[in-house]
């Protein structure tokens, strides 16, 4: 089979295939707990539910501008106003099948072949892939320091003439590392002295512990946003529990945003009608989801937490935000493809390895779940790794023995 050199180099998503190992698992009875799991299990909000119902009870359900419906526009300039402090412009703003469209289109209108795009390691799985599908180089970066917070130094170390963007995820997928307002304003800084684009993912913004308050990229930005290289992403998929909504968007300046519309009116055309004016209803509705979806995750990490650090071996920095967990177990295993599969193997609970987010030895574990699935979940893990651990485990009806250790 003749295939394009782009398409040999993709490698699959390897979250949505253990989404797909767990469904498989689940139908055949399997006690699965999934702690791989990137999205909140609450319900949608009632107000992006019965935003859509409505339109569908309609039966006008139409094609749309390809950039989005102007009420969702609208709402992302107020969302922009409302959390970010700065007035923008419809003209400043692309809606698109989620922020991972939003950052995908992004990405193709700036960039050029071996163009390079860097950004902090570890990092969401979707951001080298993304790069290479525009022909691009991708340049992950470690902090020296061995931390999940990168400095100014780091990221410099690694930029070059061939530096056309870089990304910055914060909040962090996978370490809910929330980097310091020094950091955001020293990389904006950065960014406009070299005409380096920089794209904000700031898809976990408003899903921080501990009193914090989401930063605001457009407070240290000296130009306009029509004279900037800033692109912020955002989208509904993350702090609204809408994943299956595939609403995300971008906000920058508007002569990008209208080269972003004309590659998005090739590729897919406008999102769906009916789940963009779902994301009206949960933009412009009562945002104490919001509230209660952060505080839920704070409860569930702060029991996950506690339960890690009674875990020889086991090295776990609290996150500030998110919904994950990035933990080093290496002391076990340092292949983390072979310790996921093994804890899948042997009880059943899914994990995803952190080879894939660029730094192997760790895994991502999720507090999506109930308070049971993640103190069963490590406890299993528990069981399984640590060699002081009873010979025998019940998993309801299910005695497991231990053969391995
Ligand atoms: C860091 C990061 N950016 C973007 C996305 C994509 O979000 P969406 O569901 O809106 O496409 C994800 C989803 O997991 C993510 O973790």
């Amino acid at each position: 089979m003749s295939l394009s050199i782009i398409g040999r180099s993709i490698a699959e998503s390897v979250t949505l295939k253990l989404n797909e190992t767990a469904a498989i698992l689940r139908a055949k009875g399997e006690p699965v707990i999934h702690l791989g799991i990137g999205e909140p299990k609450t319900k949608a909000p009632l107000d992006a539910i019965l935003a859509a119902a409505s339109l569908l009870n309609s039966g006008e359900i139409r094609y749309t501008p390809a950039d989005g419906i102007p009420a969702l526009k609208q709402a992302i300039v107020r969302y922009t106003g409302d959390q970010y402090k700065r007035i923008v412009s419809p003209m400043n703003v692309i809606a698109s099948g989620g922020a991972k469209q939003a950052i995908m289109v992004a990405l193709q209108a700036i960039l050029n072949p071996q163009d390079e795009v860097v950004f902090p390691a570890p990092y969401w799985v979707s951001y080298p892939e993304m790069v290479k599908l525009c022909g691009a180089v991708p340049v992950p970066v470690l902090p020296e320091d061995g931390s999940f917070y990168p400095t100014m130094e780091d990221i410099a170390r690694v930029c070059s003439s061939y530096t056309k963007a870089i990304i910055i995820n914060s909040p962090n997928n996978p370490t809910g590392a929330m980097y310091s307002a020094d950091f955001i304003a020293e990389i904006v800084e950065f960014c406009e002295k070299r005409s380096i684009y920089l794209i904000m993912d700031d898809i976990y913004h408003r899903l921080i512990f501990d009193n914090r308050k989401p930063i605001s990229c457009y407070d240290f930005l000296k130009t306009s946003v029509d004279e900037s290289k800033l692109i912020i992403i955002n989208g509904v998929s993350k702090q609204y529990a809408m994943t299956g909504f595939r609403i995300g968007w971008a906000v920058a300046n508007r002569k990008l945003i209208e080269v972003m519309t004309n590659i998005q009116s090739h590729q897919t055309s406008g999102p769906s009608v009916v789940l963009q004016a779902a994301a009206v209803g949960a933009i412009n509705g009562i945002q104490s989801c919001v509230d209660s979806l952060c505080a839920t995750l704070e409860n569930n990490t702060k029991v996950m937490m506690d339960q890690l650090h009674s875990f020889e071996g086991v090295r776990a920095t609290k996150p500030d935000g998110t919904f994950y967990c990035f933990v080093d177990f290496s002391h076990y295993n340092k292949d983390s493809s072979k310790l996921a599969f093994f804890l899948l193997d042997k009880v059943r609970v899914i994990t995803v390895p952190g080879k894939e987010f660029g730094l192997d030895g760790y895994l991502r574990l999720s507090t999506c779940g109930s308070l049971k699935e993640i103190t069963q979940g490590i406890e299993r893990i528990k069981w399984a790794l640590d060699p002081n651990s009873p010979n025998e485990l019940y998993i309801g009806e299910r005695k497991l023995v231990r053969d391995w250790l």
